[in-house]
């Protein structure tokens, strides 16, 4: 962001807000008030993976991930975009066979505040439950974004539910085929099981473009189809409220296991905030040449350790981010 501004004249300014981990350690709260005062007082907000080690016994009452997900909440960013697009030049670091990543550009559009999320939760020593609820409004205004982009797109829309089993899925698939008969007929809409759809999006999926599904199914699918793109390392995220404000971070978590060795890839985060110049600062030149600037490296062999196949010069976290800010215009 500070290389964007430099070259192109622009100033941000910038405030640093404690989250998960960190706001635990340092105040006993994974969402500090000033973090929600001041994210409220931005135009959008760039965020690093929350959690560690140290937090993660899943028992604990205060636990880092509750700081991201009541922070998605307090800002109402409903409709998380991930975008998978493959660098050619990655192909090899997938584990998928490279006939199948030809011509994969998919957007993946979750549903980000509400079902099993967001729902009441009750535990007692032998039984637990988790709500998983949604209501008509919710799915509609998640489709729209979905059928929006699908539009600026190839007019593709693929739903994905559990219409066979669950009572969420049917309301999700019957608002969603009024809404697309309505007012978007001149897209494909296709409806897909969730179970089919982790299948068929690793197994053909050049055949998808906008996939747009409730909340968990999207954490759960978008973790898979990473692997297109030949890591987890590589993909960014957009999440946005029905204005312009957005928070935005990698889809990756804080990756514990290599956390502090400057080997992480940067990639996500970067293309992160490729995403929150587009999408919340309405400066698309400058999106478009951080994400230039990406591939630009890609394409010349700059590799961090987790897109590196077998003969590649491995570059460190801080190396990547230096070699994609010298090839930015
Ligand atoms: C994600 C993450 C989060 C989620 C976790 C950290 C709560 O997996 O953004 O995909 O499940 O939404
Ligand atoms: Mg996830």
């Amino acid at each position: 962001m500070q290389a964007v501004s430099e070259r192109q004249g622009h100033r941000f300014e910038f405030s640093e807000q404690l989250i998960g981990g960190a706001a635990i350690d340092a105040v006993g709260d994974p969402l500090p008030p000033d973090s929600v005062a001041s994210c409220r007082d931005s135009h959008a907000v760039l965020l690093g993976a929350v959690g560690g080690p140290q937090w993660s016994d899943p028992n604990a009452t205060v636990r880092p991930e509750q700081g991201l997900l009541a922070l998605r909440a307090a800002l109402g960013v409903f409709a998380n975009l991930r975008p998978v697009q493959i660098y050619p030049q990655l192909a090899g670091a997938s584990p998928i066979k490279e006939e199948r990543l030809k011509n994969v550009d998919m957007m993946v559009v979750r549903e980000l505040t509400g079902g099993i999320y967001f729902g009441a939760k009750t535990r007692d020593a032998n039984s637990a439950s988790d709500l998983c609820s949604y209501q008509r409004h919710e799915i509609e205004r998640i489709v729209r974004v979905a059928a929006e982009l699908a539009r600026r797109r190839n007019g593709k829309l693929c739903s994905v539910d559990k219409a066979n089993v669950l009572e969420t899925s049917r309301l999700w698939r019957d608002t969603t085929d009024k809404l697309i008969k309505a007012e978007y007929s001149d897209l494909q809409l296709e409806h897909m099981l969730v179970d089919a759809a982790a299948m068929h999006l690793i197994n053909r999926p050049a055949d998808f473009d906008v996939v747009v599904t409730e909340n968990m199914f999207g954490d759960i699918l978008t973790d898979e189809v990473s692997m297109l793109a030949g890591s987890l390392g590589m993909l960014p995220s957009a999440s946005l409220d029905d204005g312009a404000r957005g928070l935005y971070e990698p889809i990756h978590g804080s990756a514990p296991d290599i956390a502090g060795r400057d080997i992480a890839n940067p990639c996500g985060s970067i293309a992160s905030a490729a995403l929150l110049l587009r999408h919340s600062l309405h400066l698309d030149d400058e999106a478009n040449a951080v994400e230039a600037a990406i591939a630009s490296v890609i394409e010349k062999g700059g590799r961090t350790a987790d897109i590196a196949t077998a003969d590649a010069t491995i570059l460190s976290t801080a190396q990547m981010t230096a070699a994609i800010i010298k090839a930015l215009p």
